[in-house]
């Protein structure tokens, strides 16, 4: 079986990583920072580890280095049994990709729609794929505007963050509709209240507010378990589409449940695509 997974350079990714690599034999590491991902090669000590993990540089917030590493990827024509896009972000300012998207809907959903649409025939190949998407119960939070993805309006980083978290829910029920006759199932997933970078890099009270709530926070490998447990548990594809906490399914919000929203963030995804 071949893994392929986004941002495991840090916190859940990494031990995601860790916990999966004795039970595939290809892993393909996606990611911005080689040297990272040397080192968590190294630090697994395994034998023939050179041939078994594959670094393929992919950065979220670049459209064109989203088509490149899909590329590469199918130009290897390996099946891709699990994908997992794990990758995310919040920002404390508006930022902008070189796309000129918003730096939020890009790394947590644009980035992962694109290269998920792009293997599409890796996944078909593996007969039996599993996308899982790391999602987070900030999503209960989302007021997505459909007509201002690229948030034009005022900014502000969670409710922001919310809408993209969202996203990635309703992308897994697209998914799981759509390709469930190529035997693909989806899932996603929140992982706990993880202590890993993420957040950081904010300054003031948010950053004041992380290191209080840093004592209750889980540690990443904890968090990794449901990306673990959706990676390998039998008979999980009856719950495909499924939110998962826990290692169990869970409820997520009303609006994560509606077709009509995720029909428009797909053909809304689609369209911004076509256009870079
Ligand atoms: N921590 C939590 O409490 C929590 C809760 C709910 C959901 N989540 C979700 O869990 C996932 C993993 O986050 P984490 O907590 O492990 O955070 P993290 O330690 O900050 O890791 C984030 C990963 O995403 C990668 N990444 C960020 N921007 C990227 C880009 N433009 N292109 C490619 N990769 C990029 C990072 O790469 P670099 O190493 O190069 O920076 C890193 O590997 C995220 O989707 C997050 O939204 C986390």
């Amino acid at each position: 079986m071949n893994l392929a997974i986004t941002g495991p350079t840090s916190g859940i990714g990494t031990e995601t990583v860790k916990a999966l690599h004795t039970k595939f034999e290809k892993i393909f590491l996606l990611a911005r920072n080689e040297g990272k991902c040397q080192e968590l090669i190294e630090s697994l000590s395994l034998k023939g580890a050179k041939e078994k993990f594959e670094f393929i540089h992919l950065d979220l917030a670049n459209l064109s280095s989203v088509h490149q590493a899909a590329e590469y990827l199918l130009e290897k024509k390996l099946p891709i049994h699990v994908l997992i896009n794990n990758a995310g972000g919040i920002f404390p300012e508006k930022l902008k990709t070189k796309d000129g998207l918003e730096m939020t809907f890009s790394v947590n959903h644009l980035g992962h729609f694109l290269l998920t649409n792009k293997i599409l025939p890796l996944l078909e190949k593996a007969q039996g794929a599993r996308v899982i998407n790391v999602s987070s119960e900030a999503h209960k939070a989302a007021k997505p505007d459909f007509e201002d993805l690229q948030v034009t309006k005022s900014y502000s980083s969670f409710p922001v963050y919310a809408n993209a978290k969202l996203f990635n829910i309703l992308f897994t029920k697209s998914l799981a509709e759509r390709y469930a006759d190529k035997h693909i199932t989806s899932y996603a997933l929140h992982p706990g209240v993880v202590k890993t970078n993420f957040g950081n890099d904010f300054s003031g009270i948010f950053k004041w507010l992380i290191k209080l709530a840093q004592p209750f926070m889980i540690s990443a490998e904890k968090g990794a378990e449901t990306s673990v447990f959706l990676s390998l548990a039998e008979g999980v594809e009856k719950k495909s589409g499924g939110y998962f906490k826990k290692s169990k399914e869970s409820k997520p919000s009303q609006i994560a449940n509606s077709r009509k929203y995720r029909e428009t963030l797909w053909e809304k995804s689609n369209e911004i695509i076509g256009t870079i």
